[in-house]
């Protein structure tokens, strides 16, 4: 296991935005996640990633207990996140934005050049590597979130919400770099969206949260079926007609 989270809870004042969350992410695989808005999606992220610590409950890296660490302590063992608004440096170029990921967040001192030029590489940005990320489109700006992050030689990918307000042909395209990242680069990928049919397709496993609560952990194809999740996420279709429709 890569990624190993048991009980974790975190309270905000008296609201609750997670309850007793157990979650395992095997080395290489890629982990879905997904459930309504306000569910704790990105709580979890920020708990993983050392925005602030659960209230309960432990997470362990690598076997490294990472549960009070600091963000750029967990970023240096290996562990590195997107954020679900795009952020990016926007008066700096490509390549200098992802040289502000590994300086900052990886705390790499040498070999800089190489990394640099081995993620543009990769994620094929050569084209744009001058460029100021302001003038990057939306699907760029995603690129180069996930540039500056894999320019750090993460281990583990978490990416949030990394489809939301991309078009159809554009998901497919991202869809691609990710496994990409997985299969070629051997990152292992935990992955928050909306999108559930791309989720489904590239994730090996996957979990439902509701309410700060896990209900479903398995199968990917499963969740399309399960009666819980159905019920609090994916909607019956047919209550969702309205007296117009019919
Ligand atoms: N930093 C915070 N301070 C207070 N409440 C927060 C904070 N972050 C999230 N919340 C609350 O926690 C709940 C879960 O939010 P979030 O994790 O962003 O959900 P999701 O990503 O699943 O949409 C929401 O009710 C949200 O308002
Ligand atoms: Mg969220």
């Amino acid at each position: 296991m890569i990624l190993k989270i048991e009980g974790v809870s975190k309270l905000f004042g008296s609201l609750q935005a997670l309850h007793n969350v157990d979650l395992e992410v095997k080395q290489g695989e890629v982990f879905g996640i997904a459930g309504p808005n306000g569910a704790g999606k990105s709580t979890l992220f920020n708990v993983i990633a050392g925005a602030f610590p659960p209230t309960n409950g432990k997470i362990f890296f690598n076997d490294h207990d990472i549960t009070s660490l600091k963000a750029h302590q967990i970023c240096r063992l290996g562990l590195a996140r997107t954020f679900q608004v795009p952020q990016t440096f926007p008066s700096l170029t490509v390549y200098d934005n992802i040289r502000v990921g590994i300086t900052f967040g990886a705390g790499k001192k040498t070999g800089l050049k190489k990394s640099i030029e081995k993620t543009l590489d990769f994620l094929d940005l050569n084209d744009v590597s001058g460029m100021e990320a302001k003038n990057l489109d939306l699907y760029t700006t995603k690129l180069v979130m996930m540039a500056a992050c894999l320019a750090t030689e993460c281990k583990l990918l978490m990416l949030d919400e990394p489809l939301a307000g991309l078009s159809t042909s554009e998901i497919n395209d991202f869809i691609k770099v990710i496994r990409h990242i997985n299969e070629d680069g051997g990152t292992t990928i935990l992955m928050i969206e909306h999108i559930l049919d791309s989720l489904i397709d590239i994730s090996n496993r996957m979990l439902i949260l509701d309410n700060g609560q896990v209900i479903y952990n398995g199968d990917p194809e499963g969740i399309r079926t399960d009666p819980h999740v159905v019920e609090v996420y994916l909607g019956d279709g047919e209550v969702l007609l309205g007296e117009g429709d019919l």
